[in-house]
């Protein structure tokens, strides 16, 4: 792990209970579990040994089950708990030393949170809501103003600003609950099942307009969710935890074709692996052809794939040559390339998700991928598209049967 993490947990135990610091500790740092240490000593394993780092910028989500130490871990980053062993650092700041004021004052500065029941001031207006942090910060009124505005304009919601919360929608007081954690501009956001209380179509639209926030203002957000399926839609990196343990941590692509355990594959299955992979994930490198090729020539160049594109000077796909097609004009003697060239082809770009090309895929051929500039940087054959997720499949019914076994 980088030792300059933005967020870095270091070696972190929490152990509840009265005599925390002592035997518990101890078995829990030789190694034990979170049950067998609750057996000898009847204390609560909340974190085992715990280690991530985030990287300013990031979106990290921790995501388990309910009771796994989502946020137990969450918490000591911003000391709402204090943990029994380890370190805890943001921006080099050792954060469960700090006390009182300065705590306060790092608190304020640096992270605003967001949590699952949204905890807005019901007798007071959206504005008052939003502004509160600022107003206890004394900030002048102006830039106070200035600051809520702008934040509920991230949100969608400047046109509520003197609304009260009981008028609005679940969704709209998440919004609010969002747009007050942004306006004192903190580096980091600290979300606690921020979206799990909202139904699913707001939950997704949510998820949408964080990562559209993110896009702009580029915060380190630690995200904390029991659904794996939020974890992966929005996390850059995930961490999935157990019993207080870290089991993985990794990419979303990472966690679903490598995951690390039974329980991460367990997990795994109820993913539409679609739904995350990218076409950049899968497509292969392109040995494209070129218009002033013979038809030998670009036969010759195609090998053994089935087909591939033929590019301009400047990069820009112009045709498809499929070796089926190639063959079939060969036998009639023709030996220019373009009568065999297809020119309806269908393309994509790499960051679209596998189920948004499936119905281009069904027409059997290959799909371009292309640059924002319109130029060829990748195949996509149908087939690794199918392969892609038969691996994952395949994955875990080799972990069941280890289990099994
Ligand atoms: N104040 C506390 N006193 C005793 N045990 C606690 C306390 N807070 C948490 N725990 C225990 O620590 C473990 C981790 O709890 P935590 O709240 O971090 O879980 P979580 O992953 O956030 O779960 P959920 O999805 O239900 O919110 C649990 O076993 C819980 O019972
Ligand atoms: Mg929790």
């Amino acid at each position: 792990m980088a030792k300059d993490s933005f967020i870095k947990l270091e070696n972190v135990y929490k152990v509840f209970g009265p005599q925390a610091h002592g035997r518990p500790l101890d078995l829990a740092r030789a190694g034990l579990s979170k049950d067998d240490v609750m057996s000898q000593s009847g204390h609560v394993v909340g974190l085992n040994n715990v280690n991530f780092g985030v990287e300013r910028g990031e979106i990290f989500v921790v995501m388990g089950l309910s009771g796994s130490g989502k946020s137990t871990a969450l918490r000591s980053v911003n000391k709402l708990l204090k943990i029994t062993h380890g370190n805890v650092w943001i921006d080099g700041v050792d954060v469960q030393t700090l006390k009182g004021r300065d705590l306060q004052a790092f608190r304020r500065e640096k992270m605003g949170m967001v949590f699952q029941h949204f905890a807005l001031f019901p007798h007071r207006s959206v504005r008052d809501n939003v502004s509160y942090g600022l107003k206890v910060q004394k900030a002048p009124k102006s830039s106070r103003n200035k600051a809520t505005e702008e934040a509920l304009s991230l949100v969608g919601l400047e046109a509520y600003i003197d609304s009260m919360p009981s008028e609005l929608s679940g969704g709209m007081q998440q919004r609010v609950g969002l747009a007050r954690a942004l306006a004192s501009n903190p580096d980091i956001l600290l979300m606690d099942e921020a979206f799990s209380a909202l139904d699913p179509l707001i939950r997704r639209q949510m998820q949408d307009e964080m990562i559209d926030i993110h896009e702009t203002l580029k915060k380190t957000i630690l995200f904390i969710t029991h659904d794996l399926n939020e974890a992966l839609r929005i996390g850059h990196r995930v961490c999935i935890m157990k019993d207080g343990a870290v089991v993985q941590i990794g990419t979303p692509e990472e966690i679903l074709t490598q995951p690390a355990t039974g329980y991460v594959a367990e997990f795994v299955q109820d993913v539409d692996q679609g739904r995350v992979i990218e076409v950049g994930d899968v497509m292969s490198e392109p040995s494209p052809l070129s218009e002033k090729m013979t038809l030998t020539q670009a036969v010759n160049k195609l090998g053994r794939r089935t087909g591939e594109f033929i590019v301009s000077e400047d990069g820009i796909p112009t045709g498809l040559l499929m070796a089926a097609d190639a063959m079939r004009t060969a036998k009639v003697g023709t030996t220019s390339l373009a009568p065999a060239v297809r020119r309806d082809f269908e393309h994509t770009t790499s960051d679209t998700r596998l189920n948004d090309v499936y119905a281009l895929a069904g027409r059997g051929l290959p799909i371009a991928v292309l640059d924002d500039s319109g130029k060829l940087i990748g195949t996509l054959y149908p087939r690794m598209i199918m392969e892609k997720m038969g691996e994952v499949e395949q994955l875990i019914d080799d972990f069941e049967r280890e289990e099994f076994l």
